[in-house]
Order: structure tokens, then C-alpha cells, then sequence
């Protein structure tokens, strides 16, 4: 199957995992659940889960190890979204082309559907048939906790000062949860030590190249396309402020292909997670 066909299939797959695994319930308080799905099942590259389920089959794990962990991770990602886009945040209208969660359900539901969501992706680990719900949990707390998402995000509130404040910011905020991708994918396969390692270390770069296309699209790139506003930015230190659209783009390039070459070493079962390296940094959304 060629690259953007398995991409295609593997969406599917993400997307009816999702589906099957999201927050359901009613009750007097039945919209919250509403407003999590609201944000959950309107689209997204999925690119954490679909690196989770990659990776894992680099090393010729069972998808259903995986599946639990790789929900988890993009209900994580999903709280991280409607947060980020709240009025004390980024203060965004617009998120994979709808209005955000608090445009629609209000600021106090929108904080709350976020707080159900991270709560719930543990939950959801905690039910999963694989024999690895602590190491995934842990690692899943950390990525997304004060000295990871969360502590990237309070840098991102606070300005960064000098290049290695922006790197730090970018690590955290977008690298830690798209190396918790590999790392739970890795783990869920039982890959050896030196492996998991190796996965995560192409993951982190990945996620630092990831965000720093994000800044360029925010400049670069059409909101309609991207499904969400550009010059978002604006008040803030972002790699292009640093760098220049140029120079930006030349570290993109140098960092993509620093993580093609730590992925490279499983011959024909890397090729998956090359080009969608190439794609990410070429994509324009
Ligand atoms: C957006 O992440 C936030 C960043 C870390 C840049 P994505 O670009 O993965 O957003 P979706 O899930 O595809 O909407
Ligand atoms: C957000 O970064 C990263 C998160 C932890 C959610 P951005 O603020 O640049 O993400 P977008 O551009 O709104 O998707
Ligand atoms: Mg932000
Ligand atoms: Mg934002
Ligand atoms: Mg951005």
C-alpha cells in the first residue's frame, strides 16, 4: 500500500477507535459529555495515536495492546486543544474549521470538558487489556504534566527570552506528547530497552520539527486550510521570531531529517514513519 493510502487506513482505524472509546453518558450533566465529543470526533490528523499504532507495528505488536493507550493520548491532546484556545489562553475562535469547544458550550464547560478528558485518558488506560497500564500511565502523566505539556505551555504564557528558552518550550509543549506516541507504541510491542530509546528519540525530534512548522503555518498558512486562524501568534516569541521564515525553515529541514536518520536503522519497516515525517513537514495543514 502506498504512503498516503495506509495514512487514509490508518485514520479509519484511529477514528473507530475513538468512537468506540470515547466518553459516553447521560444524566442532568449529560452536556459535557457533548461538549468532549463535540471536539474529540470533529477530525484532526490524529498524528499521536497513528504514530503510537506505527510504532508499535515496527516492532510487530498486537494493535489491540495499543489501542487503549493511543485513545488516551488523543483525548490528552484534545483537552490540551480546547484549554489552549480559551480566552485566558490563545483566545481563538476557530479549531479544525468549527467554532472552539467555549465558542459553542461557553468558557466554564469548555474548562471542564478538558478537565473530564484528561481525567478520562487514564481511565481509559487503566481498562486496557495490555499488560503495560503503568509504564503507559506514567509515562502519559509525565509527558503531559508540569514538566511537560502543562510546563511548555506555562513558558509559552510567560515569553521565552533566548533560543534555548524557545527549544525548551517547543520540547515540551508539542515533543513530549508526540514522544509519549512512540514511547506507548514502543512498550505496547515489548521492544527492547535500546529500541524504545531509539523510537522516542525520533519522536522528540519529530515533535520539535512538528512545532516548528506550526509557528511557520501561522504565518505562512491559510486559515482555511489550516482549519484554524492564523497570526495567532503574534504577541508571542515563536521559532520564526528567532529565526526568520528562512532560517526557520532550514532548522525544519535540519531537525526532519535528523529524525529520519534515527528511524532509518529498521530498513523497509521505517519506511511508514520516514515519509510521514517527509509529509508533516511539507503538510499545509
Ligand atoms: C496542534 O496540534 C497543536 C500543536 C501542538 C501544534 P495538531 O496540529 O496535531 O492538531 P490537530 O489534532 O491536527 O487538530
Ligand atoms: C499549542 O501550541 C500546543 C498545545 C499544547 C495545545 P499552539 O498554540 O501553537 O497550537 P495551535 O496553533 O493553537 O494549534
Ligand atoms: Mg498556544
Ligand atoms: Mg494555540
Ligand atoms: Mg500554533
Amino acid at each position: 500500500m502506498d504512503f498516503l493510502n495506509q495514512l487514509k487506513n490508518d485514520i479509519e482505524i484511529v477514528e473507530n477507535w475513538l468512537a468506540e472509546l470515547a466518553p459516553k453518558g447521560g444524566g442532568y450533566h449529560s452536556i459535557i459529555f457533548e461538549s468532549a465529543n463535540y471536539s474529540i470526533s470533529n477530525g484532526g490528523k490524529r498524528i499521536r495515536p497513528i504514530l503510537a499504532m506505527e510504532v508499535c507495528k515496527l516492532f510487530d505488536g498486537n494493535m489491540e495492546n495499543v489501542k487503549h493507550y493511543a485513545c488516551a493520548l488523543e483525548f490528552i491532546h484534545t483537552y490540551s486543544l480546547i484549554h489552549d484556545d480559551l480566552p485566558c489562553m490563545d483566545n481563538d475562535d476557530l479549531r479544525r474549521g468549527k467554532p472552539t469547544n467555549h465558542k459553542v458550550y461557553g468558557d466554564a464547560l469548555a474548562v471542564l470538558a478538558g478537565d473530564g478528558l484528561l481525567t478520562y485518558a487514564f481511565e481509559t488506560v487503566l481498562k486496557s487489556p495490555c499488560n503495560k497500564n503503568v509504564e503507559a500511565g506514567l509515562c502519559l502523566a509525565k509527558l503531559s504534566g508540569f514538566d511537560g505539556m502543562v510546563g511548555g505551555q506555562v513558558i509559552d504564557i510567560i515569553g521565552s527570552t533566548d533560543k534555548e528558552m524557545l527549544i525548551d518550550l517547543h520540547r515540551r509543549k508539542t515533543g513530549a506528547l508526540i514522544s509519549a506516541g512512540a514511547y506507548i507504541g514502543a512498550i505496547s510491542a515489548d521492544a527492547e530497552e535500546k529500541d524504545i530509546d531509539n523510537v522516542t528519540q525520533f519522536a522528540e525530534n519529530l515533535g520539535l520539527a512538528f512545532q516548528i512548522k506550526d509557528d511557520l503555518l501561522d504565518i505562512l498558512g491559510d486559515e482555511k486550510t489550516l482549519g484554524k486562524p492564523v497570526g495567532s501568534d503574534k504577541d508571542k516569541q515563536t521559532f520564526v521570531d528567532f529565526y526568520g521564515i528562512d532560517r526557520a525553515t532550514e532548522k525544519l529541514n535540519e531537525i526532519s531529517e535528523k529524525a529520519k536518520d534515527i528511524i532509518s536503522c529498521y530498513g523497509n519497516k521505517s519506511e511508514f514513519l520516514i515519509q510521514l515525517t517527509d509529509y508533516l513537514l511539507n503538510r499545509n495543514y
